[in-house]
């Protein structure tokens, strides 16, 4: 397994910022998966700075999001399509074709997910998929319990975040939130994969990621058997782990 340990917070999200122009560099046509959350805040910003002072090619690359929150509205400012406009994809100047997100509205979410992974078939795969991490474990929207087999599908929102989505979008009751992912199948047929998790409050979870069984019961801890994944942590989230 390929570990590797920030001693800050600024050398963790530089790294992976340099991870993302790396791949961008190497691979001009490039299917890049991002996420969202506060781990990848700062690294999404450093790519745009860095971008901006010295700027490289990137007219052939795409963005994706893993996930996406669904029924309500993308220009919402917690919805991933937003966050990611505004981190990254604005600062890169990165086309709307160059930038694919799972729509947040539709009356067929199953043909969505189907087309979400058939779009991301055509353009060659995913070569780079960048991964936050739940403190339970969780992958995407692929909470624990999640069947490692699954692909691109809506999964149900976790009560705490649902709570907070509802209040600041003014969702009622009846207009249900779910959370559209990428499933575990589809994440572990990425080619690359790093999985950034900063943060004491992530260090037991870690622990479980990597030392623990893989199980369902912590979806994460499928990135094991990934032939090519980084873990790539601060020195609080690594607290944990035995060396
Ligand atoms: C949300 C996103 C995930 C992300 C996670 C991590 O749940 N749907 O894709 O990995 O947040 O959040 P944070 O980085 O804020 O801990």
């Amino acid at each position: 397994m390929k570990i590797t340990i920030a001693k800050n917070e600024l050398e963790f999200d530089t790294i992976a910022a340099w991870r993302i122009i790396a791949e961008i560099l190497a691979h001009p046509q490039a299917v890049i998966g991002l996420s969202t959350g506060r781990t990848t805040i700062n690294m999404h910003r450093i790519v745009g700075e860095i971008y901006r002072q010295h700027p490289f090619y990137l007219s052939g690359i795409t963005l994706f999001g893993v996930d996406e929150v669904t029924n309500v509205p993308r220009e919402y400012s917690g919805a991933c399509y937003t966050m990611l406009k505004t981190q990254i994809v604005d600062a890169l100047g990165i086309k709307e074709a160059q930038f694919l997100m799972p729509p947040t509205v539709s009356n067929d979410f199953e043909k969505e997910c189907r087309r979400y992974e058939a779009e991301l078939k055509t353009r060659g795969g995913v070569d780079l998929q960048v991964l936050g991490l739940g403190t339970n474990g969780h992958l995407g929207f692929n909470q624990p319990g999640t069947p490692f087999e699954s692909t691109t599908w809506i999964s149900a929102m976790d009560e705490v975040l649902e709570a907070r989505i509802r209040k600041e979008t003014n969702t009622p009751p009846e207009r249900e939130l779910g959370g559209f992912t990428l499933g575990l199948k589809n994440i572990m047929h990425s080619r690359k994969i790093i999985l950034a998790a900063k943060g004491v409050q992530k260090a037991e979870i870690v622990r479980k990621m990597l030392s623990g069984p893989v199980t369902t019961a912590v979806p994460a801890s499928i990135l094991q058997l990934h032939p090519d994944c980084e873990f790539l942590l601060d020195v609080d989230a690594a607290k944990y782990i035995d060396n």
